[in-house]
C-alpha cells in the first residue's frame, strides 16, 4: 500500500487510469461513429494524394474523418499550396492528430474537433475521406447539396452509393483496394487505373 502511495506508484496508476479511459473513449466513438480510427494504408496515402496532386495546385482540400492525422502530412507534402482542414469527432485520435501538427509545423494544415456533417462543404476544392457504406449514403446527400460544380470527392474503398466515378484507382495491396473519384457536376466516365 505504501509503495502505491509513492510518486513512482502514483505515476504508475495515472498512467493506467489514462490508457484505460483513452482506450474505452475509442471504443465508445467507434460505435457512435460507425468506424474505428483506422489509418488508411501507406499505398492509400500515397495514391489519394499523387491523384490530388494531379488534379490541383491550390485551393482548398477537408479530410473527413481525418483519424489519427497520418493522411494530412503526406497531403501537404505533395500539395504545398493548399490549404488541407481535417475534422475528427473522436478526441483520442484527435489530440494524437494535433500533437502530429504540432511536431510538424505546418501552417497549411489544421484539424477541427467535431462531426464532419455539422461543417459546411462549400468552401471545399476537395473532399476525401475513408469511412463506412452508412457513411458514404448520408455524406451523398450532402455533397450533392453544398459542393460545388468540378469539386473533387475521393473515396478510400467505399464508393458513393449509385453514383459512377470518373475514375478508380486500384491499389497494388493483398485486397486490391479501389479509390474512388468523383467530380461534382455531369460529366462523368469510368476507367479503371492501377497504382503500385
Ligand atoms: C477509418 S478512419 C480514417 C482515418 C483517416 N481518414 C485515414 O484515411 O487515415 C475514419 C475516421 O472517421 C472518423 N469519423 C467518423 N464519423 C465522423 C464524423 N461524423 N465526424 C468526424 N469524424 C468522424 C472516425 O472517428 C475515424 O477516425
Amino acid at each position: 500500500m505504501d509503495e502505491l502511495l509513492r510518486p513512482e506508484g502514483i505515476a504508475a496508476a495515472a498512467a493506467i487510469i489514462i490508457a484505460v479511459v483513452a482506450v474505452f473513449s475509442i471504443i465508445i466513438h467507434t460505435f457512435i461513429n460507425g468506424i474505428s480510427p483506422m489509418p488508411s494504408s501507406w499505398k492509400a496515402r500515397r495514391a489519394i494524394a499523387a491523384i490530388l496532386a494531379g488534379e490541383m495546385k491550390t485551393g482548398s482540400i477537408a479530410e473527413l474523418g481525418s483519424g489519427w492525422g497520418t493522411l494530412l502530412p503526406v497531403l501537404s507534402r505533395k500539395l504545398p499550396q493548399c490549404a488541407i482542414t481535417g475534422f475528427e469527432n473522436s478526441p483520442v485520435p484527435f489530440l494524437f492528430s494535433r500533437l502530429l501538427l504540432l511536431c510538424m509545423r505546418r501552417k497549411q494544415i489544421r484539424v477541427i474537433f467535431g462531426s464532419f456533417y455539422e461543417t459546411p462543404l462549400a468552401p471545399y476544392d476537395a473532399v476525401v475521406c475513408y469511412l463506412y457504406p452508412g457513411a458514404m449514403e448520408k455524406l451523398k446527400l450532402k455533397f450533392t447539396r453544398e459542393l460545388e460544380s468540378g469539386s473533387l470527392i475521393i473515396s478510400n474503398t467505399f464508393a458513393v452509393p449509385g453514383w459512377e466515378p470518373e475514375r478508380t484507382v486500384v491499389l497494388n495491396d493483398f485486397f486490391r483496394s479501389p479509390v474512388y473519384v468523383y467530380r461534382m457536376g455531369p460529366g462523368n466516365s469510368g476507367n479503371t487505373l492501377f497504382i503500385g
